[in-house]
């Protein structure tokens, strides 16, 4: 884990950006949705809302009573929508739910991830409905993972799935979420610019032994796809401090209430909670490479770019203030708890 000490004294008080956009995001339902939203919209301009709800987003009526659901909460977060693929999905519905809004629409192969029991077996057997979404010019947002292979192996396997998906459909854009492995940074960068990647903040600060030592799991590191080897890290952190705009900031901010983490029998539940931390943790690991130039692309613009969408008029200022992360939001406990961040919002 980095971030442990300063390196000297450095001379920057005040970092104003634009304000950036969260392109991978978990909003939940019901009490918990309405402490996030305006938490949210603290750090971030826009967010990418995923669709893994019970029941999930598949239709545009999901899609229309979950925006209102959100939108009811009350703050300036604009939400990007998006909705499940499952096996039933149709063309027709893909055109329906464009004409409701979507913005994209997620892939879970079945069982690697929370709420993806449904997910989809087959890939191949829903190629009409890519060849629906690139016609529409809608995102496929993937959840790279094959299912029954192991954690540590299952992006890497998923892989040559991702690449026979950009043969087959090349003006589709394609976003592998969360890229955890250098098999897999390697693989977009190889790819034409209709590909990117979401890079979260957990995958570029945490490797798996800050998740699992000896039999103990850190369960508010515990999430999927799981954090890989200091390879894998450096070469994430590496790419994304070059700039490569292929790759750009989607935190997969995804609470889950501390009792079902810190649970005493069983698997806790996975996902990391970084959405009050992101930016400060960015700007303190951008800095500490002399990188800090280039958070505002990461967060603020090549996303933006690869959504077509136009870069965000407000901006945000983080102040060099150190401050201790909460022990605790409303029941979820975030990364970083109890430490200290030198930048603050
Ligand atoms: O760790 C994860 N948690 N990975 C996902 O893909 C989903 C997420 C969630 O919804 O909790
Ligand atoms: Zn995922
Ligand atoms: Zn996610």
């Amino acid at each position: 884990m980095l971030l442990s000490e300063a390196k000297e004294l450095p001379a920057m008080t005040e970092l104003t950006i634009t304000k950036p956009d969260d392109f991978h995001l978990h909003l939940r339902q019901g009490d918990l949705m309405k402490q996030l939203v305006p938490l949210t919209a603290e750090s971030f301009a826009r967010a990418l809302v995923m669709p893994n709800l019970q029941p999930p987003v598949v239709s545009a009526s999901d899609l229309k009573s979950y925006q209102k659901d959100l939108a009811a909460v009350g703050s300036d977060l604009q939400l990007l929508m998006t909705f499940k693929l499952m096996p039933s999905t149709t063309p027709q519905m893909v055109a329906e739910l464009r004409q409701a809004g979507a913005v994209a629409g997620k892939l879970y192969p079945q069982g690697v991830s929370v709420n993806s029991e449904d997910g989809v077996t087959d890939v191949e057997a829903l190629y009409s409905v890519f060849d629906a979404m690139q016609e529409q010019n809608l995102v496929l947002c993937i959840h790279g993972e094959m299912p029954g292979v192991g954690e540590m192996e299952a992006e890497t396997a998923f892989l040559p799935t991702l690449q026979a998906l950009h043969t087959n459909f090349p003006r589709l854009r394609i976003v592998l979420e969360h890229v955890s492995t250098r098999a897999g940074v390697e693989m977009i960068k190889s790819l034409s610019a209709t590909v990117g990647a979401t890079v979260t903040v957990h995958h570029l600060l945490l490797t798996i032994d800050d998740v699992r030592h000896d039999h103990h799991i850190n369960p508010h590191h515990y999430c999927r796809p799981v954090c890989k080897s200091e390879v894998d890290r450096k070469i994430l952190l590496e790419t994304v401090l070059s700039g490569h705009p292929q790759f750009f900031f989607g935190s997969d901010s995804a609470p889950h209430l501390k009792a079902t983490k810190e649970v005493s029998t069983g698997e806790p539940s996975r996902g990391v909670f970084s959405t009050p931390v992101a930016l400060p943790l960015l700007a303190q690991l951008f800095e500490e490479y002399d990188q800090l130039s280039r958070l505002e692309a990461f967060v603020a613009q090549l996303g933006a770019d690869f959504y077509q969408l136009p870069k965000n008029k407000d901006s945000i200022t983080l102040q060099r203030s150190p401050w201790t992360v909460p022990q605790e939001y409303f029941g979820v406990v975030p990364l970083w708890a109890g430490k200290t961040l030198e930048w603050k919002i």
